[in-house]
């Protein structure tokens, strides 16, 4: 469903993405994991459009993201890192702005609106600016626009920061349901909880390069550590050498 083909990405000298592979099928909830200034979001940007790779390509169900990007991005779904939205509405004018993006019916749009904001515990909030909800309550108004439209694919980066216990226990509901109804997911977190427990395949990306891909188990086989994603993460990643930083305390 996404298929990376030596995807490449330069911001001048540095090389933010470096010959990324990688094919995700229908259902599947990827993990991509990776420390500060890795490459996700860039990934995440030349998956759906937002960068021209400098090299390689990315396709969405077959359909290449440079060479028919509106086919494509119709079947996308984007939840990013930060909130993007339009604070001068309301939180049901921006669902509906974003129904008729997509071609949603005119007839359907009522109701659907009414349950996602339902879903999401925005149902007090409809008629509100969108300058006056929270970070969280913004991301939750994001999550229920990309509901709405009922996309193949959903990408998300940090999807559950900013969410209370509650919003995030939901979305991981959420997330799970539309896998297994075949809705592709691709989620960068560093939630390894969440990664750990709804994730099938996990990516580890470093500098640019994917240099772990499988299971929590593949993975796991790989270190002599704990029994948790946070420890072979952070194992596989050098991530457990942090006693000397603390020496600045
Ligand atoms: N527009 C840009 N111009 C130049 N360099 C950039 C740009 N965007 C990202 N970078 C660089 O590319 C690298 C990868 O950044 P990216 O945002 O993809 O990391 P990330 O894995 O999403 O990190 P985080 O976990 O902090 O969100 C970083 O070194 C970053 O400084
Ligand atoms: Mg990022």
């Amino acid at each position: 469903m996404i298929e990376l083909t030596n995807l490449t990405k330069k911001y001048g000298k540095l090389i933010a993405l470096d010959n990324l592979n990688l094919k995700i099928s229908p259902g599947e909830i990827f993990g991509f994991l990776g420390p500060n200034g890795a490459g996700k979001t860039t990934t995440v940007k030349l998956i759906c459009g937002l960068l021209k790779p400098t090299t390689g390509r990315a396709t969405i169900g077959g359909i290449d993201i440079q060479q028919e990007p509106e086919k494509a991005k119709r079947i996308i779904g984007l939840v990013p890192d930060f909130p993007f939205v339009y604070k001068k509405l309301t939180g049901t004018e921006y669902l509906s702005f974003i129904g008729d993006l997509y071609n949603v019916p005119l007839e359907e749009q009522g109701e659907k609106i009414t349950n996602y904001l339902e879903m999401f515990e925005l149902g007090q909030w409809g008629n509100e600016l969108i300058e006056n909800y929270s970070r969280g309550m913004q991301q939750k108004l994001v999550m229920a626009s990309v509901l709405l439209h009922d996309p193949k694919v959903i990408i998300l980066d940090e999807p559950l920061v900013g969410l209370d216990p509650k919003g995030a226990r939901v979305m991981k509901e959420i997330f799970i349901s539309l896998s297994k109804r075949g809705t592709t997911i691709f989620m960068c977190t560093h939630t390894l909880e969440i990664a750990e427990a709804m994730c099938g395949r996990i990516g580890i990306i470093q500098e640019g390069k994917l240099t772990h891909l499988g299971t929590k188990e593949e993975l796991k086989e790989k270190v002599t550590a704990g029994g948790s994603l946070e420890d072979i993460f952070l194992k596989l990643t050098g991530g457990s050498e942090y006693s000397d930083l603390l020496k600045y305390l």
